[in-house]
C-alpha cells in the first residue's frame, strides 16, 4: 500500500502520525511511504531521518495525490479538505461527532475514516489512552500556571504551604484523564475531589490514592457543590463517540469562586461545560463572568516528542494491519478496527456520529460484507 504521512497545520501542533522507526517498520513490511516535507522536524524527525528510514520526501500535494492511505494526528481542518480523494483511506483522531462539517466532507467524499478514538480492544480505547494521560497530566499543570494571579486567576498555589490552606481541585471523570490529573494534583499537594456515575470506577480511584482523594457520585447536587468550592475544576468526562455531556451550565458560574479555573478537556469532544470553546495553544485561555476557561483542544500538542512516541506506539500496529490487509479485510479480521471505523463507501458507521447528527447509520458490518 502507499501510505502518506502529511505535516500538521493546526495552531502548535508540532506531533506526527510517523516516526522515522515507524517508517522503517512499514518499509520492511512492502509498503511505499510519503513523507510531507518538514513533516517531524519540529520535534526532531529531520527530513533525512525519514529518508533513511526508506521514506520519499514530498510536497503535500503529491503525498495525498498518490497515497491510499493518509496516516494523520488530528482531524483534518477545511483547508485539507480538498486535497482528499475518493475512496482513500484516512487514519487518525476524529472526534466527528463535535464536527459536521468534516463528517459531510468524508461521507461525501466517500472516505474510509478510521478513528484512533473510537478503536476499542477489551473495552480500552488503546489509541485515546496515552493521550488522555498526557492531557490528564497537564490540565494539572496548565490550571495550576493559570490559577496565577498574573494570568487572571485567584492567586492560589494548589500545593499552598504549611499554615495555608490547600487548593482545591475537582475533577469530573475518573477515566484515563481523571485518574492521571488526579495523580499529578495529589502529587502536587492539592486537595482533590473526583466525581464519576461509575461507582465501581470510584471504588477503584479511593483504593489506589489510599483514601487521600474524595470520590463523590456525579449527581447535579454534588457537583454543584464540588464546583462551588473548587479553585480548579478538570472536565474529564467521555460517552465514547458521542458529544460531551454539559454538566456545568452558564448559570452555574455564579456559584463558583472569582479566579476560578475551569478546564474542560473533553472540548475535543464539544466540552462538558456549557461555556467552553475550543481555544488554542496560542491563546488558551478566556474569562467568562469572573471564571477562567482553559479549552485547548489539542493539549498533547504542548508536549508533542512525548505524545508523537506515546501515540505512534499504540497506532502502529492497526495501520500495519490496515496496510496489510486493506480497510475492509483488516475491519473484518480486528474488532478493534471495526470499532473504528466511522465511515466507509458514503456511510456513516459509527452510532454516536448518527446520533449527534441525526444522519443515517449503517452497522459497519453490513456495509463491508
Ligand atoms: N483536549 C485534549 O487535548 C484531550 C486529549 C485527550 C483526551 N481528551 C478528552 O478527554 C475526555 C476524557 O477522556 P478519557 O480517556 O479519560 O475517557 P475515559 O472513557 O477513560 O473516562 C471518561 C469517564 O467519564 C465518566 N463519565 C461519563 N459521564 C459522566 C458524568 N455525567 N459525570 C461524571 N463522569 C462521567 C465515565 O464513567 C468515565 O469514567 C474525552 O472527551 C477525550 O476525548 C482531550
Amino acid at each position: 500500500m502507499v501510505i502518506g504521512c502529511p505535516k500538521e497545520i493546526k495552531v502548535h501542533e508540532y506531533r506526527v502520525g510517523l516516526t522515522p522507526s515507524n517508517v522503517h517498520e512499514y518499509k520492511e513490511a512492502g509498503h511505499k511511504i510519503f513523507i510531507e516535507h518538514d513533516a517531524g522536524s519540529a520535534i526532531g524527525f529531520s527530513d533525512e531521518e525519514y529518508h533513511k528510514a526508506g521514506a520519499e520526501i514530498v510536497d503535500k500535494e503529491t503525498l495525498f495525490k498518490q497515497s491510499d492511505m493518509i496516516i494523520k494526528v488530528k482531524e483534518p481542518i477545511e483547508s485539507e479538505y480538498n486535497y482528499f480523494r475518493e475512496g482513500q483511506t484516512l487514519f487518525t483522531y476524529l472526534h466527528l461527532a463535535a464536527d459536521r462539517k468534516l463528517t459531510d466532507m468524508l461521507l461525501e467524499k466517500k472516505i474510509n475514516a478510521v478513528a484512533y478514538e473510537t478503536i476499542k480492544v477489551r473495552n480500552v480505547l488503546p489509541c485515546l489512552a496515552p493521550m488522555s494521560s498526557i492531557a490528564g497530566r497537564l490540565a494539572v499543570i496548565e490550571s495550576a500556571k493559570y490559577i496565577q494571579k498574573t494570568f487572571g486567576g485567584n492567586g492560589t498555589l494548589l500545593s499552598g504551604i504549611p499554615g495555608t490552606p490547600k487548593g482545591k481541585v475537582t475533577i469530573i471523570g475518573a477515566g484515563v484523564v481523571g485518574l492521571n490529573a488526579a495523580q499529578l494534583a495529589v502529587g502536587m499537594g492539592a486537595d482533590v475531589t473526583i466525581l464519576d456515575i461509575d461507582t465501581a470506577r470510584l471504588a477503584y480511584v479511593d483504593q489506589i490514592f489510599n483514601m487521600r482523594i474524595h470520590t463523590l457520585f456525579s449527581s447535579r447536587a454534588n457537583l454543584l457543590s464540588s464546583i462551588a468550592d473548587s479553585d480548579v475544576v478538570i472536565g474529564a468526562v467521555l460517552i465514547p463517540g458521542a458529544k460531551a455531556p454539559k454538566l456545568v451550565k452558564k448559570d452555574d458560574l455564579q456559584c463558583m469562586k472569582a479566579g476560578s479555573i475551569l478546564t474542560d478537556v473533553a472540548i475535543d469532544q464539544g466540552g462538558c461545560f456549557e461555556t467552553s470553546r475550543p481555544t488554542t495553544h496560542d491563546n488558551p485561555i478566556f474569562d467568562i463572568a469572573g471564571i477562567l476557561h482553559y479549552c485547548v483542544a489539542n493539549m498533547p500538542g504542548a508536549v508533542a516528542k512525548t505524545a508523537t512516541l506515546a501515540l505512534t506506539d499504540s497506532t502502529l500496529n492497526f495501520g500495519l494491519n490496515i496496510a496489510k490487509l486493506g480497510v475492509k479485510e483488516a475491519a473484518l479480521k480486528d474488532s478493534g478496527i471495526l470499532e473504528g471505523l466511522n465511515t466507509y463507501n458514503g456511510k456513516c458507521t459509527y452510532k454516536g456520529v448518527s446520533d449527534a447528527f441525526s444522519i443515517a447509520y449503517t452497522e459497519a458490518k453490513e456495509v463491508l460484507c
